[in-house]
């Protein structure tokens, strides 16, 4: 099985790139599923309901979440509804939604599973045991499972990545919006990337306007952090062939488009 994750998708230009890249990327890759992170869709605040029908239109099988998952109020309303739209699963018992869900693709399923790191980030229950408890769950299911890590420190993503080792196919890490280049596979073949990088304003900083965020660190003052709604793009993802018997990953690439790596067919 094929997989693309596509990084942290922010705001309009995010999304247009998505629309631009997506099917020549299927097409490259012969991708069977495609997974994307949202959270930041809704000019960088959370997601609607326009938007995750917009996604899944544009190709997008299955959409994670993180921490800017209840940012948009309105998500009380459908989250409950939908089947490929999932939000870290280690939040509270109380939350609404699903962590986990399952994607059939070509003949072949799918597990994918959503986790919130807690270092530098509000405190939920343990991802760590979390996953081990999904992952025993989703085997039953299929041999193939992928996890998306929303975390901030590349030593909470590491250590998740090697206690996954053998039992995940595949663990990327979101939420930081900058790609690392250490993407590898680890003995029992899972495959692993610290985090997959963003997609969406180029020139800014973390995809927010650079202006406010410049003032913000000079001045220490309250600001309004903006998306831009016009500018240059960048598409951050990450590819990975799943063996379907096994459920190990063969070969992993990093993808990053932008203006000073255009795409390559
Ligand atoms: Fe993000
Ligand atoms: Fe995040």
């Amino acid at each position: 099985m094929k997989v693309l994750f596509i990084g942290d998708i922010v705001g309009d230009i995010g999304l247009d790139a998505v629309e631009k890249y997506l099917p020549r990327l299927k097409r490259k890759y012969n991708v069977d599923v495609v997974i994307a992170n949202g959270e930041n869709a809704a000019k960088g605040r959370g997601i609607t309901k326009s938007i995750y029908q917009e996604l899944l239109m544009t190709g997008v099988d299955v959409i994670t979440m993180g921490n800017h998952t209840w940012d948009q109020k309105e998500i009380f309303d459908f989250i409950d509804d939908t089947e490929y739209l999932i939000r870290p699963a280690n939040f509270s018992e109380e939350a609404p939604g699903r962590g986990m869900t399952t994607v059939t693709k070509n003949g072949q399923t799918m597990s994918v599973i959503n986790l919130h790191g807690r270092v530098f980030l509000p405190a939920h229950d343990d991802p760590f045991a979390k996953a081990e408890e999904l992952i025993a769950e989703a085997k039953k299911i299929s041999p193939i499972v992928f996890v998306d890590f929303h975390a901030e420190t590349t030593s909470e993503k590491i250590a998740l990545g090697w206690s996954l080792a053998g039992k995940a196919s595949v663990v990327v890490g979101t939420h930081t919006h900058v790609q690392t280049a250490d993407n590898r596979i680890f003995p029992g073949g899972t495959a692993f990337i610290s985090d997959v990088g963003m997609t969406g304003p180029y020139d800014e900083v973390l995809g927010m306007k650079k202006e406010s965020v410049i003032y913000r660190f000079k001045t220490n003052m309250p600001v309004r952090f903006e998306v831009p709604e016009r500018g240059r793009e960048v598409l951050s993802a990450f590819f990975v062939d799943i063996d379907n018997q096994t459920g190990q990953a063969k070969s992993t690439e990093r993808i990053l488009i932008n203006a000073d790596n255009p795409f390559k067919g």
